[in-house]
């Protein structure tokens, strides 16, 4: 797509971090947005920013774990805005783990999948036959996580088992579109290449009551990247960060190219995933990658 004048973007869990970042880049481009998030405090922020900058949006509650939800955002946005060109299935939540995997409660297991995984399932079954049957060039593009779909990173087993079948969904998707001749593209969105300074670390804000932790146990400690960068530093790692607009900028040149992977990586990166490939192939025993 080269052309994002009067074009419609709904964007799920745009009320903050990637998902924001890419209202305004999208809009200074002139496409029409609209926002669906739950954190109502994060919504008012953006909708007030969006419409100081006059962008033509809208932001309204969407809970991504209901797909009526989802239809009636839909809805909303095709009568106010117009038909969907592009659909951004990026909300998304860490679950906050940590320690053993066998002690988690059932509910840190269910808060996650429910947002990541059935929170994209949902938002497809809801949109996509709208993209499909408008018969016309759209792109449907997913958020998901290098942790999960190319490396498994120990420190977040529910997370990075949510965004490995996040990239399943995603991969498949785009295989039957492709077969069916759909003008629809799908693309992979993976936020970096460094880890993102966004509220993502700090998701309990938005955990809902009846699936809140029922012990204090299995928690990381971490509530932001300056957490982390505070964490990185004990072991004397300096950790490098990647901002939001950053990831929106980078999403934005791949759709204009129509590109599958909207992903940057470093060498590093890359060597990482050169050598899982290696693992599997040579049959070895899977040692732990490293955040750094
Ligand atoms: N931050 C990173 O380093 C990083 C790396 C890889 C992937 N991602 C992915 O990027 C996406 C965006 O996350 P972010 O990093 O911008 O974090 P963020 O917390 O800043 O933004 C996520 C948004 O999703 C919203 N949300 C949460 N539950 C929701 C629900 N049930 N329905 C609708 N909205 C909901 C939140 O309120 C928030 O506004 C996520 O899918 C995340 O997994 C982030």
């Amino acid at each position: 797509m080269q052309d994002f004048t009067d074009k419609v973007a709904l964007i799920t869990g745009g009320a903050s971090g990637v998902g924001r970042s890419l209202a305004f880049a999208l809009g200074r481009r002139g496409a029409k947005i609209a926002v669906g998030d739950v954190d109502r405090k994060a919504m008012a922020a953006v909708e007030a920013d969006l419409a100081a900058e006059g962008i033509d949006a809208l932001v309204d509650f969407c809970d991504v774990t209901s797909v009526d939800s989802l239809q009636v955002l839909g809805d909303r946005a095709e009568a106010e805005l117009g038909g969907l060109d592009l659909v951004f299935a990026n909300a998304g939540i860490g679950a906050g783990e940590a320690g053993a995997m066998w002690e988690y409660s059932e509910k840190d297991w269910q808060w996650c999948l429910e947002v990541n995984v059935w929170g994209v399932i949902n938002t497809i079954r809801a949109l996509m036959p709208r993209l499909v049957a408008r018969g016309q060039e759209a792109h449907f593009v997913i958020t998901g996580s290098g942790n999960g779909a190319m490396v498994i990173l120990p420190d977040a087993p529910i997370y990075t088992a949510s965004k490995a079948a996040v990239h399943a969904i995603t991969e498949n998707l785009h295989y039957q579109l492709q077969a069916a001749g759909s003008p629809v593209k799908v693309s992979a969105l993976f936020p970096g290449p460094y880890v993102v300074d966004t509220g993502l670390f700090n998701s309990g804000r938005v955990r809902p009551e009846a699936l809140k932790k029922e012990s204090e146990g299995n928690e990381s400690g971490i509530n932001s990247v300056d957490d982390m960068k505070a964490l990185a530093e004990q072991y004397g790692i300096e950790l490098k960060v990647t901002h939001p607009d950053e990831v929106a900028a980078m999403a934005v040149e791949g759709l204009e190219n129509d590109a599958f992977w909207l992903l940057r990586t470093t060498p590093e990166t890359d060597a990482k995933i050169r050598a899982r490939a290696d693992m599997i192939l040579n049959r070895d025993t899977p040692q732990p990658a490293s955040l750094g």
